[in-house]
């Protein structure tokens, strides 16, 4: 069993990565993989709607990660996403990285648990993290919790690992997920997974 760790911070070993890092060691405990994958500090290009990935299952913009986390996900799995938080909310490159990764490709993820953590000095942690979960709930994706909101505090790494309770809120996310991976896998046999329905896809608008 693999988890793909998506940190989104510019920072390639900062407080993300700190954090990340502590999910990672309960979930190697517990014997499941993990790979962290920096989206970089380079720029990273919005979703321009051409559609285009609806055919070919790829991003027409090969310049950054995008292409390459389709496929580690579509083979992972798990999800973490980590961001740090800018003006109470994931940064705009972790925000630009997903949407491309996650538009009308959703479909290879779905049932793969998932979380989302945050890192912040001091405020707007919550509705950072409830962003992020935004990109699993509509991908039938599970979301697994802990014992808190994910959020670790901080500037630096030495401070994230003085930050005690955060740290213990990501053991215990780790430790959660290979759970519930270890629960999905048993039950892959057993129990069929949930049926589909067509798509309706509606505006709100009375025809
Ligand atoms: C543009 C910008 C906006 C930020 N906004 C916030 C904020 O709203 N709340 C906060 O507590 N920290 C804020 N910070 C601090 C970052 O959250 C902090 O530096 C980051 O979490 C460190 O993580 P990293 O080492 O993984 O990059 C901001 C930092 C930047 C650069």
């Amino acid at each position: 069993m693999k988890v793909l760790m998506i940190n989104g911070s510019p920072n390639e070993k900062g407080c993300t990565y700190t954090a990340l890092s502590e999910v990672a060691g309960q979930l190697n405990q517990q014997g499941v993989e993990t790979q962290i994958y920096h989206i970089g500090s380079g720029a990273i290009a919005g979703c321009i709607n051409c559609g285009k990935c609806a055919k070919t299952g790829y991003c027409i913009f090969n310049e950054d990660g995008v292409n390459e986390c389709i496929d580690l996900l579509s083979q992972a799995d798990g999800l973490v996403v980590g961001s740090p938080v800018y003006y109470a909310a994931p940064t705009g490159q972790i925000c630009a990285f997903l949407d491309r990764l996650f538009f009308l490709k959703s479909h290879k993820y779905a049932y793969k648990p998932a979380a989302a953590i945050v890192n912040c000095r001091r405020g707007g942690a919550s509705a950072a993290y409830d962003r992020l979960n935004k990109y699993f709930t509509i991908s039938s994706m599970p979301v697994v919790p802990s014992q808190y909101w994910n959020s670790t505090h901080g500037f630096t790494p030495e401070q994230i690992r003085k930050d005690g309770e955060g740290m213990q809120t990501m053991r215990t996310l780790g430790r959660n997920m290979a759970w519930m991976l270890k629960c999905f896998d048993l039950a892959k046999d057993q129990v069929p997974l949930p049926e589909k329905e067509e798509r309706i896809s509606t505006h709100f608008i009375m025809d």
